[in-house]
């Protein structure tokens, strides 16, 4: 057992490194490999193997679990996560435990059977509450859905203090020395992997958080990256710090476009549309310009409005690249509670603001309003219905009037 790492008595890393992966999940970059992180509890009373890793990492993850203990001593396996670089290892670690009881959040019953493809399974849902007495220890659960998977959760090893947080607290870091205060420096990785993974969740890390409060935590064990032990209230006010709502439209609803324009059309619809929606009582407008705006910037006006307009011309029948970019990057975001809505100045075809509406709904955006469309320069009387334009998509944000969706 010399290579297998202790986090507290009877509590084991059993986890692997990925250290040369470059790009996770299509979108994520890599630049210091990652980890899948697994843990095993040895009691008197039998074992608890906490997630397992990704399938490809098998032979190494058995390596140590047989180091440990017998497979008849596994008695309960605790799925804080079924994504499959957690569940890869699970099927064949049912095989071969097979007098084991899976635990597993209730919004996680589908996705366990569709991943082991077994009726017969022993499996038991669990909730905030609900405490796994084996032998002397004492495991809680707590309910942190969608984090960043409806089906996610996390546990409280009381006795120990450690906080088995899923993908919470995570990084993207591989270092062989494993535990924070041995590691690199991994504060790029960790905000990085909070911007990807965290970002679009806020409201349930506040929520998660608000569990935590009540673990008295010494070590954070997430499911990626270094094991936090020197300082875990330093990660736990980050994430609330990145996770806080802001403050800046004191209680105003902030309405914000982003227009793209070739003949300045657009830009004209944008101004008209931005002086309607000023002109209501408790709207902040804001109007930028997206071919001079960077991600990190889109990104926090995004999260801070309430309605968002994208305007934008139809270039050969197409919505042009800056307006598909800013669409792609909401995916980064919390979208609940956001309305939107698209318009432009066309020249034959005038796709443009159909698309952005329609990106808009596949993103959980409420589209009110029809996709707004003039076709080359706006008259006055077509200036003047972008003004109304505006004051409609402002007053429907405010709840002024009553929405009809399409
Ligand atoms: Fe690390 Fe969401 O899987």
């Amino acid at each position: 057992m010399s290579d297998i790492i202790s986090i507290k008595e009877d509590v084991y890393y059993i986890g692997v490194s990925d250290s040369d992966i470059r790009t996770f999940d299509i979108i994520m970059k890599t630049a210091n490999g990652t980890t899948y992180n697994a843990y095993l509890i040895k009691t008197d009373e039998g074992v608890i193997i906490l997630d397992t890793v990704k399938e490809e990492f098998s032979e190494l993850f058995f390596e140590k679990i047989e180091s440990i203990c017998s497979y008849d001593e596994i008695k309960y396996i605790v799925m804080h996560h079924l994504e499959p670089d957690h569940s890869g290892t699970l099927p064949e670690l049912v095989r071969r435990a097979k007098n084991v009881k899976i635990f597993i959040s209730p919004m996680a019953i589908g996705m366990l059977k569709s991943i082991t493809h077994s009726d017969t399974m022993d499996f038991e849902v669990v909730s905030t509450g609900k405490v796994l007495e084996c032998g002397e220890k004492r495991l809680r659960f707590l309910s942190t859905p969608n984090l960043h998977w409806p089906e996610t959760m996390s546990s409280y090893l009381e006795d120990e203090k450690i906080l088995f947080s899923g993908d919470v607290f995570g990084s993207h870091y591989y270092d062989e020395r494993l535990f924070d205060n041995l590691v690199g420096d991994f504060d790029y990785a960790f905000k990085y992997y909070y911007d990807h993974i965290m970002r679009p969740f806020k409201s349930d890390v506040l929520n998660a958080l608000q569990l935590y409060k009540r673990c008295e935590i010494e070590t954070i064990a997430p499911l990626h990256g270094p094991i936090i032990r020197s300082n875990p209230q330093k990660y736990i006010d980050l994430y609330g710090q990145w996770s806080a709502k802001s403050q800046r439209s004191s209680g105003k609803k902030i309405a914000s476009i982003f227009y793209v324009t070739s003949y300045k059309n657009t830009q004209d619809m944008a101004q008209k549309i931005y002086e309607g929606m000023e002109s209501i009582e408790g709207v902040i407008a804001n109007i930028y310009d997206l071919s001079a705006l960077d991600e990190p910037s889109m990104l926090n006006i995004l999260e801070e409005s309430t309605g968002i307009l994208i305007g934008a011309p139809t270039i050969n029948g197409d919505l042009p690249r800056p307006a598909w970019e800013l669409l792609s990057c909401m995916m980064l975001l919390e979208k609940r509670g956001k309305v939107g809505g698209g318009f432009g100045s066309y020249g034959w075809s005038g796709e443009a603001a159909d698309m952005i509406c329609e990106r808009m709904k596949g993103l959980n955006f409420r589209v009110p309003l029809q996709p707004f469309k003039i076709k080359l320069i706006p008259t006055q009387e077509e200036l003047q219905a972008c003004y109304s334009y505006g004051v409609e998509f402002a007053e429907i944000i405010m709840g002024k009037i009553v929405e009809i969706t399409l």
